[in-house]
């Protein structure tokens, strides 16, 4: 399974790491031409086809979380579980599974991805259950996941079926697999006939004090808003602001030569790890934005007033993540992901996150095969970048070879980096635990 594999590919670029210091490179942990289910026989698989409640070319990984829990009896070895979402946006039918995990056949050596927390959860048109779960957050300390549900399917069809409202559901991970919050947004918060929740970031409020989640960011893109979740009091509310949440003349996006339009708005969000500061851009924009979060967490607050450009990024990208160092985005055009060093601007320019702007951005890594149009990112404590390739620019123009003769369409990286989760507590400890 997934979990042999990582640790089998971990300890390999651990020691190359150590010994040689070679150029750092990263790790294909698993690949799909097409993706596939661990069903309950083959009867029911037939089935799903035939009532084109699994259409194959209508399914697309999208968003990753994992969860590594380090074993704390053998010091060096580390479990993994990863977790990813296959979008609805396409059609309302095809999808069977929005919420998964990801597993290796041994014997066929196969990726196939298995519902979380189990089939009944992905039952659609039952409002209870997972609808169109786009992505998720891992909280590391606690192995929370939190998982936004758009609620609608077919978003980006003429014939959306918005019989269900969008939702935040949080799962415990580690000990029940159940969900412990699911929370309905009021209409009037986010729209079940026109929204489509994207990204997910959350927010400790104070790092030094505990890992308790206080806040959620969400991007809604179709209603280009920003979505703020309160746990403590269950509570919602959003902010506008239509000059840094939309598109702009960098919405064509030019890969391998061909130029697609991407009018798609705001998207990735991340924290910083200082937790003073939300970033935000949209997949049609090469601008970054900055939002200080005490604005974002008081009901009314003036967010125009305060949203601040940081910069404009190499590229176009999708999701994006922070690291206590780095900023990791993928760089569309360049089929790329990149980093921008926070901490090396911080110091090269002398001010504070308030006033930085976007000056270093440095390649991770690139590969015009392997690394088209790079989507979901997460850092797990094991201090690895994992992230998502998918060729959504092939997918979503229905020009995607599901034959096999382009190589596989999705793959889950791994990648070592010097770095660790904004949600790495600074005195947690975890920090130890690897290279060096
Ligand atoms: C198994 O699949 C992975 C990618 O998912 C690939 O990197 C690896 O080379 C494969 N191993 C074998 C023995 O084919
Ligand atoms: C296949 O699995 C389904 C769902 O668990 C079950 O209802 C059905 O009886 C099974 N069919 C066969 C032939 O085993
Ligand atoms: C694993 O692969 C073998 C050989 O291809 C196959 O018989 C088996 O059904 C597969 N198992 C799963 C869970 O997909
Ligand atoms: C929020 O919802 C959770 C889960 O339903 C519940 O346990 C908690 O008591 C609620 N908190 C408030 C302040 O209503
Ligand atoms: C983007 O591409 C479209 C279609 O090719 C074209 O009509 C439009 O002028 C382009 N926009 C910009 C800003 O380049």
């Amino acid at each position: 399974m997934g979990t042999q594999i990582l640790m089998t590919s971990f300890s390999v670029v651990a020691c190359v790491f150590l010994s040689f210091a070679p150029p750092v490179s990263g790790e294909i942990l698993h690949e799909f031409i097409t993706l596939d289910w661990e069903w309950p026989n083959d009867t029911t698989r037939q089935q799903y086809i035939d009532s084109g409640d699994f259409v194959p070319e209508l399914c697309q990984i999208s968003g990753i979380e994992v969860d590594t829990i380090r074993d704390f009896y053998s010091a060096s070895e580390i479990r993994s579980r990863i977790f990813v979402t296959v979008p609805k946006m396409r059609s309302v039918k095809g999808v069977p599974a929005g919420l998964n995990t990801v597993h290796k056949n041994e014997t066929s050596n196969e990726s196939f991805l298995r519902p979380y927390p189990n089939w009944e959860w992905q039952k659609q048109g039952d409002c209870s259950a997972l609808q169109f779960p786009m992505s998720m957050a891992m909280d590391p300390n606690t192995g929370y996941l939190y998982v936004i549900d758009v609620g609608r399917v077919g978003v980006t069809t003429s014939n959306a079926d918005n019989s269900c409202p969008p939702k935040l559901v949080v799962f415990d991970t580690r000990r029940s697999n159940d969900a412990i919050l699911s929370y309905v947004f009021p209409d009037s918060v986010v729209s079940a006939t026109s929204n489509f929740l994207n990204d997910i970031t959350l927010d400790y409020v104070d790092p030094e004090a505990g890992n308790r989640v206080r806040y959620a960011y969400i991007t809604d893109t179709f209603d280009k808003q920003i979505v703020v979740f309160d746990f403590s009091t269950n509570t919602s509310w959003s902010f506008q602001d239509l000059n840094s949440m939309g598109t702009d003349g960098d919405r064509n996006i030019t890969i391998q030569g061909t130029t697609y339009t991407m009018d798609f708005a705001v998207n990735g969000i991340s924290l910083s790890s200082s937790f003073n500061y939300l970033y935000y851009s949209s997949v049609g924009s090469r601008k970054l934005f900055q939002v200080p979060t005490w604005v974002l967490r008081k009901e009314k607050s003036d967010f125009s007033k305060y949203v601040r450009l940081v910069g404009t990024k190499k590229s176009n990208s999708d999701a994006i993540i922070f690291g206590h160092r780095n900023l990791y985005f993928g760089a569309l055009a360049y089929d790329a992901v990149y980093r921008w060093d926070l901490v090396e601007d911080l110091n090269l320019q002398g001010v504070s996150e308030g006033e930085v702007t976007i000056q270093t951005q440095l390649p991770l890594a690139q590969n015009w095969e392997t690394m088209q149009w790079v989507d979901g990112m997460t850092i797990g404590f094991d201090n690895q970048l994992y992230f998502i390739t998918e060729r959504a620019q092939l997918f979503h123009t229905g020009t995607m070879d599901f034959s096999g003769k382009q190589g596989a369409n999705f793959r889950i990286f791994t990648y070592p980096i010097a770095d660790k989760s904004y949600l790495s507590l600074p005195k947690a400890g975890h920090d130890s635990v690897i290279v060096g």
